[in-house]
């Protein structure tokens, strides 16, 4: 054996769970690579977060039957938030009866006694995980994302949203502890990383479950005493949780980031009920008010979805003149995706594939708009950037401002990990571009 591939599927927490996989294959003494007719061992770490993202995995993962064919010590593993949902793991088996190792989320930690086990016996085997989840916390990471480094704060989500598959693939809230976080990071910025991001489904529950009780402010307040200049960023909050406490310590704190991703999900206070996000869009609206007040110039951005069961034509205008409203800096936009085992799966009044269409196409060009005009402000105004990587498609240099806009720039020498002062010289759509100060 010597090469192995990973696919990632979902969002940031999955990403990092494929460091981690990537880590665990590492000590196996493979070499990674991104052509899968090479690789020994190939591990899809899935997502199921709609419907999208679960058939793209099904799609790969049937295409590999003709190489394992070919090459019958391939081995092929699925892991990862589909195989975690009841029932899959036994469907994938029996679609695709090639793969080698089913294994899930609640057991990530356990992959190297599991390729271990498959290359020992040479059976296949599935082993989903149901019991108590465990954290995957001194698993070896492979980091691919320098100057950026992800640090888990917590798993699982307690919160039930009726759309959300996550509570269901991820179990309950589990803190990890300050100490154990303050330590990692701590090596992080050792190691020269520049920008820290903390992870957690819903990171303002932090710490509720640790005993003492720590919460979320007073960790972040812990990680930004640590020495060294460096960025810190958080996902995901929830707008019930945000409260002026976060703000103040966003606003004291020089290297906490202005920014906060504040997923708002509708517009409207009905299909918010129906979401279970216990709070209204007066309620929400007053949030954002509170942190524009608490933190000059903090970006804020958004999650929202079209076609949430029963939502009228006048539930979605009101998603619309929100993106006016607030201005998002950025926001995901999502069709709703039927998710079985969640509530809304249930619900009557699931909207029709046509009309959510036409609802998400209007949605994405109100906030491209916006994003446009937010572009064009940027124009003259010199700012820190943290550069990211050099882009080979087009030639720039891309790196971020503490609020997150990518700034796109040109330098004769490599300028990747380094803090550097761009001024912003034009805006192209919604992308901006500057020269080094
Ligand atoms: N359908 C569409 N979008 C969803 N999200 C979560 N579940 C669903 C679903 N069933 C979106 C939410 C969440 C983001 C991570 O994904 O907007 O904030
Ligand atoms: Fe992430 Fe949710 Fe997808 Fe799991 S299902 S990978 S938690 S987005």
């Amino acid at each position: 054996m010597k090469y192995y591939k990973v696919v990632t599927y979902g969002c940031q927490m999955n990403e990092h769970e494929s460091e981690k996989l990537c880590g665990i294959l590492e000590k196996f003494n493979l070499i990674q690579t991104d052509d899968e007719s090479l690789a020994d061992v190939i591990v899809f770490n899935t997502c199921t977060i709609r419907e999208n993202a679960e058939r793209r995995a099904y799609g790969n993962i049937g295409a590999l039957k003709k190489l394992k064919k070919a090459n019958k010590e391939k081995i092929i593993a699925v892991g990862g938030c589909l195989t975690q949902q009841k029932g899959k793991a036994q469907e994938l088996k029996e679609k695709f009866p090639f793969i080698d190792i089913i294994f899930g989320t609640h057991n990530l930690s356990e992959f190297e006694q599991m390729l271990n086990r498959r290359i020992e016996t040479g059976k296949k085997f599935i082993d989903v995980s149901t019991d108590e989840y465990k954290m995957p916390c001194q698993v070896p990471v492979k980091r691919s994302t320098y100057p950026s480094a992800y640090v888990n704060v917590m798993y699982g989500c307690n919160n039930f949203c009726t759309y959300c598959i996550v509570p269901y693939v991820r179990g309950r809230e589990r803190s990890r502890t300050p100490e154990e976080i303050l330590v990692e990071v701590q090596g992080l910025i050792n190691e020269g990383y520049k920008e820290i991001t903390l992870l957690g489904q819903n990171v303002d529950s932090y710490g509720k479950d640790l005993n003492p009780k720590v919460d979320f402010s007073s960790l972040l307040k812990m990680v930004a005493s640590i020495d060294g200049k460096f960025r810190i960023r958080f996902i995901s909050n929830h707008p019930k949780d945000v409260n002026e406490k976060l703000a103040e310590t966003i606003k004291n704190n020089e290297k906490i980031c202005n920014s906060i991703h504040f997923p708002v999900q509708s517009g409207s206070t009905n299909v918010l009920a129906l979401m279970n996000r216990r709070y209204t869009r007066e309620d929400y609206l007053k949030k954002i008010k509170m942190l524009r007040k608490t933190v000059k110039d903090i970006a804020i951005t958004t999650d929202i979805m079209v076609g949430f069961p029963n939502e009228t034509e006048k539930d979605f205008k009101q998603s619309l003149s929100l993106l006016k409203k607030v201005k998002y800096d950025g926001a995901f936009t999502f069709v709703y995706s039927k998710r079985s085992g969640t509530k809304a799966f249930d619900m009557d009044g699931h909207i029709d594939e046509s009309i959510k269409k036409e609802r998400i196409v209007k949605l994405v060009e109100v906030q491209n708009n916006v994003n446009k005009k937010l572009a064009k402000k940027y124009v003259g105004k010199t700012v820190e950037v943290l550069v990211d990587e050099f882009n080979t498609a087009c030639g720039y240099y891309m790196g971020r401002d503490e609020r997150g806009k990518a700034i796109h720039f040109s330098s004769d020498r490599n300028v990747v990990g380094e803090f550097l002062q761009i001024k912003i010289t034009r805006a192209d759509g919604i992308s901006v571009y500057g020269e080094i100060v």
